[in-house]
């Protein structure tokens, strides 16, 4: 019987297993590379200026991650808490998105426009100066940290060239734009930014 060879074969049975989970994994994926849902920027998403980009390398190199995700689930219990879910056109211009799994703060993809810039600086310089209870890290180098212009201008160059639409304008003036503005500015910058491009509050 056929169905004996390929049990009895284990070369034979390697192939078709791989075979088998290329074709279903190809099925899968290959659609999304060409769903308009999927590709393309949620209606009005703008590239992050030079400050909100700035932010997100805070964002980053601080390891904000670690505690915070940035995807919300399509779950009663998590669009309760947080507002509409994280939409894939919503990361187009996040190289890489910020997405994560650990939550040991709240997810943060809605968090833009719910706190003031000034509730921000409290509770990045210290947190329990807001949320008495809270056990997240204190950030209060960021408030003497600056951000370096000419970097900020390289990286938007970089990211053109993987087609986010700086024109060369933009470019030209991040250095300035950025000027005299802290590591504190940048990251609240691009905190009030997050995800207020999907209607969300009800
Ligand atoms: C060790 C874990 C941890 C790390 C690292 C961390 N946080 Fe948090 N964060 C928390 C916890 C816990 C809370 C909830 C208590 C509070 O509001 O302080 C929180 C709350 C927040 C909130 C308020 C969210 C809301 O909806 O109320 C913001 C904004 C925030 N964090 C931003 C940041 C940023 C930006 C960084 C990186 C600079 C960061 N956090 C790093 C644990 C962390």
């Amino acid at each position: 019987m056929s169905h004996e060879k390929v049990e009895t074969n284990i070369g034979l049975m390697m192939i078709l297993i791989v075979l088998v989970i290329s074709v279903g994994g190809l099925i899968e994926i290959v659609p999304l590379f060409f769903l308009k849902k999927t590709t393309e920027p949620v209606s009005g998403l703008m590239p992050y200026n030079s400050l909100q980009l700035a932010g997100r390398d805070v964002y980053v190199h601080e390891g904000c991650y670690g505690c915070h995700s940035q995807m919300v689930r399509p779950f009663r219990a998590e669009t309760e808490r947080y507002g509409h879910y994280s939409l894939a056109g919503e990361f187009v211009y996040d190289r890489p998105f910020q997405w994560g799994s650990k939550r040991t703060g709240p997810d943060l993809q809605r968090v833009g426009g719910r706190y003031s810039d000034d509730w921000h600086r409290l509770h990045l310089t210290n947190p329990r100066l807001v949320v008495p209870e809270s056990n997240m890290p204190a950030y209060p180098w960021l408030n003497e940290n600056m951000v370096d212009g000419e970097l900020i201008a390289d990286k938007m160059r970089v990211l053109r060239i993987l087609n986010t639409p700086y024109t060369d304008e933009d470019i030209a003036n991040a250095p300035a734009s950025v000027e005299g503005k802290t590591e504190m500015d940048a990251l609240i910058a691009y905190l009030q930014v997050l995800g207020i491009h999907v209607s969300t509050r009800r």
